[in-house]
């Protein structure tokens, strides 16, 4: 039995706009890494080797909730260490918390011969989620561990399906300032009208629908988002400027990045993915908000295991 694999799990975007809480999609970059090595007892050690301060205590660490979720259907003398470099900046919006639960349960799974399901992966990784957000999430998890686009119909029972998607390029915008999931969800409205629950219903269809017949019209036109969009911007300095150059610049849509603050936009070609990123850090530079950007596909894969070095 192997006793140490590294895995780099990758950001995600959850929502992808109108879809809150039930679609999501990975990103090829940027990723985290992680060695994850089997130990001779019950127990969970976190090693942080990067500067954001992220507790070590395996209870208080999504990682660690993660794994001990893992350990109550484990027999006794197995426990797991794990070593943690984050690239994915924590409050990002592109599920660094995700990533930090789902890379430890991959990892923890390959060294124990792969006994649970993609499934029993996800349900695990909430734990790390409920302890970063509050909340048993899991659109950012889903596509995480499956990769490409995931719809998650249910949480309790985990419902999880991974969709086709056309070739899509991403632009995330990342101004540099922390949004925590828990105070986006907070501002969220209790109760919608019907009308609106069915106008998010049709873009909801209508976007699985793109994606599965590859129809980037139909993708567009159903990246609209009337209930939680409205509301978070206010925490977003800059969204409805960067979002408005993009359509211009010929993006086909996009929104809030999970809770935010990053802002994803799709684009049909890369030159066009790349103008808007530069269009976006030039809104940022005249607002003296430093800001990242990314420019990636969907990644079809999740969570890379593997025993060679990655450049990230
Ligand atoms: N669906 C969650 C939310 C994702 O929007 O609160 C958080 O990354």
């Amino acid at each position: 039995m192997e006793k140490e694999i590294t895995v780099y799990p990758p950001a995600t975007v959850a929502n992808i706009v109108c879809g809150f809480d039930v679609l999501g999609f990975a990103l090829d970059k940027p990723r985290d890494k992680m060695v994850v090595r089997l130990l001779p007892e019950r127990k969970v050690s976190i090693i942080n080797k990067d500067d954001f301060d992220l507790p070590p205590e395996p209870e208080r660490n999504v990682s660690g909730a993660a794994l001990l979720a893992m350990l109550k259907e484990l027999p006794e003398g197995i426990g797991f260490e794990v070593e943690s470099t984050k690239t994915i900046l924590p409050g990002s919006g592109i599920g660094s918390s995700a990533a930090s639960a789902a890379g430890a349960v991959v990892g923890a799974n390959y060294l124990l011969g792969n006994r649970f399901s993609d499934n029993e992966l996800v349900r695990f990784a909430m734990s790390g989620e409920e302890l970063a957000s509050g909340v048993r999430h899991a659109d950012n998890l889903a596509p995480c561990i499956y990769g490409g686009v995931t719809i998650i119909r249910s949480t309790d029972p985990l419902d999880i399906i991974k969709i086709q998607s056309p070739l899509l390029f991403v632009t995330i915008i990342h101004p540099q300032i922390e949004v925590k999931t828990s105070d986006a969800r907070q501002i969220l409205k209790k109760q919608i009208h019907l009308s609106q629950a069915i106008q998010q219903w049709g873009n909801v269809a209508g976007l699985v629908a793109g994606f599965m017949k590859g129809d980037y019209d139909l993708i567009s036109r159903s990246l609209v988002d009337g209930i939680i969009e409205p509301v978070r911007t206010i925490l977003i300095p800059g969204f409805d400027e960067v979002k408005s150059q993009s359509m211009k610049a010929g993006a086909l849509g996009g929104g809030i990045s999970g809770s935010g603050p990053s802002i994803f936009m799709f684009s049909r070609t890369e030159e066009t993915a790349h103008l808007v990123e530069n269009l976006g850090a030039e809104t940022y530079l005249k607002m003296g908000l430093p800001c990242r950007t990314y420019v990636s596909t969907i990644n079809q894969e999740g969570v890379k295991i593997t025993r060679k070095e990655v450049i990230l």
